[in-house]
């Protein structure tokens, strides 16, 4: 199982950044667990340099160009040089504040000129009877994966997260029936621009309102990787009852 750990901005010191590192750093060692932790980029630069753990590390964002007149903007190789191995791209938080699919494929391309294994993030804002949010899935997939080439194609992570269910309880997370029929349509979409014995092989993660009380019933629900979890994963005690759940 992938646990990506996505900090947000709920970690605002460093004192409390090394202690869920600490905690992150014994979990990894548990069998079949991959634990990526995805700080701010302050505490990136801070936690990741001289990483020797288990544990790896993403970014948050990564910016669309990879040098210049970009005040504000952290280019790939600043990320690639903390040590980090990821970079989370197009999360809803970032595509609110106006990130369409072409600034998403222009990142993606970015991270993976450097190095970096992009964590795509999609998902719909609302659900509807007549599945148009399948077919909204697939334009955000489509823009990447048309776009990227056979060796490129393969190095991506897809992280599943519905609009509606980030940042909300366990009783307002997707259900297990309908995190299934999503998996399994994501994943035939990929054999639209992969053979399948590669398509099988993209690493498919969930994220939304994961806590201990559900995390367990999703994993066995669906064909999925692993997950990407926000506020739940930033209280060491509840990180480590998650990671101990889908732990073998
Ligand atoms: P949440 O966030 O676990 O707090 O719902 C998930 C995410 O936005 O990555």
């Amino acid at each position: 199982m992938l646990i990506v750990a996505n900090w947000k901005a709920y970690i605002d010191s460093s004192a409390q950044a090394a202690k869920l590192f600490a905690t992150a750093k014994t979990l990894a060692l548990f069998k079949g667990t991959q634990i990526v932790l995805a700080p701010s980029f302050v505490h990136l630069g801070l936690l990741s340099k001289g990483n020797r753990s288990k544990v790896a590390f993403a970014a948050q964002d990564i910016s669309i160009a990879n040098m210049g007149a970009l005040t504000g903007e952290v280019t790939g190789q600043m990320i690639r040089e903390t040590g980090a191995l990821y970079a989370i791209i197009g999360h809803s938080e970032r595509r609110a504040r106006g990130e369409d699919n072409d600034i998403v494929l222009e990142k993606v391309q970015q991270a993976l000129s450097c190095g970096l294994t992009p964590i795509l993030c999609v998902g719909e804002a609302e659900r509807d009877e007549d599945g148009h949010y399948l077919n909204f899935i697939r334009t955000e997939l489509h823009a990447v994966f048309s776009v990227l080439n056979p060796k490129e194609r393969a190095k991506v992570v897809i992280a599943y997260e519905p609009i509606w269910a980030i940042g909300k309880s366990a009783a307002e997370a997707i259900t297990p029936t309908d995190l299934n029929e999503m998996i399994r349509y994501i994943r035939k979409v990929l054999r639209e621009y992969m053979p399948e014995a590669a398509s099988k092989k993209v690493q498919v993660l969930y994220g939304g309102s994961i806590d201990a009380t559900n995390i367990k019933e999703l994993q066995e629900a669906a064909p999925i990787d692993g997950f990407l979890i926000g506020r739940a994963s930033t209280d060491p005690k509840t990180f480590r009852l998650l990671v101990k759940a889908v732990s073998v």
